[in-house]
């Protein structure tokens, strides 16, 4: 079973940085199809989304989730805001972003960083105001972005005004909008679930004596989902935001909306988690089928809408799990992600391929959602590059990876500039609570989370100088935005690169995916048709180089439309240590 908080700590293996690589920049930059791709500096134009008005916009999309705190600082106070975002938006579209995510920006005791919701209807007054709020989507609007919102569904802050009333008596109107049980005996929670979060799932209440059910943090008691009442005002809140101009909701976890209506024990199982307790099988509050029948009733909210798309935080462990969350009719939610990349941990082209083709061909027929990292995991290049290699080259293989295939990728902020983590090196510096209960087994979240790195200015142009509540990396007086936009062979340059790509090439936005056979183990090769055209992307997951014929594929040869560590002549091609090609088939 793959929970998301397992996950955050199988995942968490720091790998020793590179020493340095041989990079070779291919110069099949001059073939790229279009005037504007071919360019790579700033000052190229992102060619535009010729989807962006389609009620399906998100198949062809690529969505950038961004954690507010740690965008850009505009009052500076050590913090991010929306307004730092409004400020930033010209980046993003140059970047070639669809769609952004936005972690968390409502009121919050920020217990967990905002996944701890006192009021799903307005801002916190340290990231801005509704006005400013509305500002962005506006301003996003006019570049073609659109804004999708966190909505933390399966709990909120037990400082939300339904969790006071809640506890404050047995028969408040507000009660059942949280599980609340007698103990099985004196002192004894109602069963043994453990929390994701460390401890047990139940917390004790003195003001009524019994307790209340809480999944993550006990800061987080979980809502009732049997409770018509809690739907309607789940729902009513979606409406309130798509009227706003929200575009969808990324369904915090969603997996654990629901729990077994007889709350039985799970099974324990050998060894302990990372805060010391006994593992146990999360089968009893996790991945329980009610939660799509909720689902597809939430669906319908959506369809009011037109164009209007729900993103699931779907950690499943099969794709046939997966495919259940697009619903029996692809009536659920239309991008569940995959998580499946997250857990692979080293460069595998044989794993990457066999999930690849997995979710290829999942039961539902659903549109594949590609995740690499995200703000729970360590960043993919200190998950992926092996010992001794170039992060920054494992950064473009990976991109060249999941933005070629057929499906949405969600990119995590930051991972533009190939940006490592900066984890914290003592105990009092840690902000992220898991960090802090489970150190040093688990240095918590903070790491992949530090401040966006623009410039080589103070706090690398974050904010003006205020001290920012996590620190700025040390590396970026050369890893940032400005640096990398002025050099052609930086991994920015190389995203955007990729992302033009997809938007001019229509076998990358719409063709079909096909594994090619390879010669080595350690190559991914796969190719993609549409419109008579197709295109093949070849990916070296070693380091040793490789030299490959496509002459099947490509009797009349290939024509490069990027390349890194790589050249292409003919039908050959030649990848150096973890290059990358995507060329098309003349
Ligand atoms: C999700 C979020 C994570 C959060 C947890 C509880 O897994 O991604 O950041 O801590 O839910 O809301």
């Amino acid at each position: 079973m793959s929970l998301a908080g397992q996950s955050f700590t199988w995942i968490r293996k720091t790998l020793r940085s590179a020493a340095h690589c041989v990079l070779l920049l291919a110069a099949l930059i001059a073939s790229l199809p279009t005037p504007a791709a071919a360019q790579s500096s700033t000052t190229a134009a992102m060619p535009a989304n010729r989807y962006a008005a389609a009620d399906d916009w998100w198949k062809h999309s690529v969505i950038y989730e961004l954690y507010p705190r740690s965008f850009a600082d505009s009052n500076n106070d050590g913090t991010g805001d929306l307004n730092g975002i409004t400020a930033h938006l010209d980046y993003l579209q140059q970047l070639g972003v669809d769609a952004v995510w936005l972690t968390p920006m409502f009121p919050s005791p920020q217990v967990d960083f905002g996944y701890d919701v006192s009021d799903y209807r307005n801002v916190d007054p340290q990231y801005g105001t509704l006005k400013d709020f509305d500002r962005l989507v506006s301003e996003a609007r006019k570049r073609n972005i659109k804004i999708v919102l966190d909505f933390v569904v399966n709990h909120s802050s037990d400082q939300h005004k339904w969790f006071k009333e809640s506890r404050s008596s047995r028969t408040n109107r507000y009660r059942d909008f949280y599980i609340w049980r007698d103990g099985r005996a004196a002192n004894e929670p109602p069963n043994n679930w453990r929390s994701l979060f460390g401890g047990p799932s139940w917390k004790l209440d003195a003001t009524t004596g019994q307790y209340y059910y809480h999944f993550f943090y006990p800061e987080q008691p979980d809502l009732n989902w049997r409770n018509p009442k809690v739907e309607r005002e789940m729902f009513n809140t979606m409406r309130w935001w798509f009227k706003r101009g929200v575009y969808g909701f990324r369904l915090d976890a969603v997996d654990v909306l629901y729990e077994d209506p007889k709350l039985k024990d799970n099974p324990i199982l050998e060894g302990t988690d990372s805060y010391g307790g006994p593992k146990q099988d999360h089968i009893y509050d996790h991945s329980i089928p009610e939660v799509h029948a909720a689902l597809q009733r939430m669906r319908k909210v959506v369809d009011e809408y037109p164009g209007r798309v729900l993103i699931g935080e779907t950690w499943t462990s099969t794709t046939k799990e997966l495919a259940e969350y697009y619903g029996p009719h692809n009536d659920e939610l239309q991008m569940p992600m995959y998580f499946n990349f997250t857990t692979i941990n080293k460069l595998d082209a044989e794993k990457f391929r066999e999930r690849i083709e997995a979710v290829e061909t999942n039961d539902a027929g659903g549109w594949p959602v590609f995740v690499l990292s995200n703000h729970d995991i360590v960043r993919q290049v200190d998950r992926y590059t092996p010992a001794g290699a170039d992060k920054d080259q494992v950064g473009r293989l990976l991109a060249a990876l999941y933005l070629t295939l057929r499906g949405t990728p969600i990119m995590y902020m930051g991972e533009e500039l190939g940006m490592r983590n900066n984890d914290p090196t003592r105990r009092e510096d840690v902000k992220d609570i898991i960090g802090r209960l489970a150190w040093p087994k688990d240095k918590g979240r903070d790491g992949e989370r530090t401040p966006m790195q623009w410039d080589a200015t103070v706090n690398a142009g974050f904010n003006t100088g205020a001290a920012t509540w996590l620190p700025v990396g040390a590396d970026y007086k050369t890893r940032n935005v400005a640096a990398e936009s002025a050099d052609p062979a930086s991994v920015l340059n190389w995203y955007r690169r990729l992302i033009a790509l997809r938007r001019t090439v229509p076998a990358l936005s719409e063709g079909d995916y096909r594994t090619l056979p390879v010669s080595d183990k350690n190559l991914l090769a796969f190719s993609r048709t549409a419109m008579g055209k197709t295109v093949v992307v070849l990916l070296n997951m070693s380091g040793e180089e490789q030299s490959v014929s496509l002459a099947d594929v490509a009797p009349r040869g290939l024509r490069g439309l990027a390349a890194t560590a790589a050249t292409v002549s003919g039908a050959q091609v030649k990848l150096s240590a973890y290059g990358a090609v995507v060329a098309e088939v003349e």
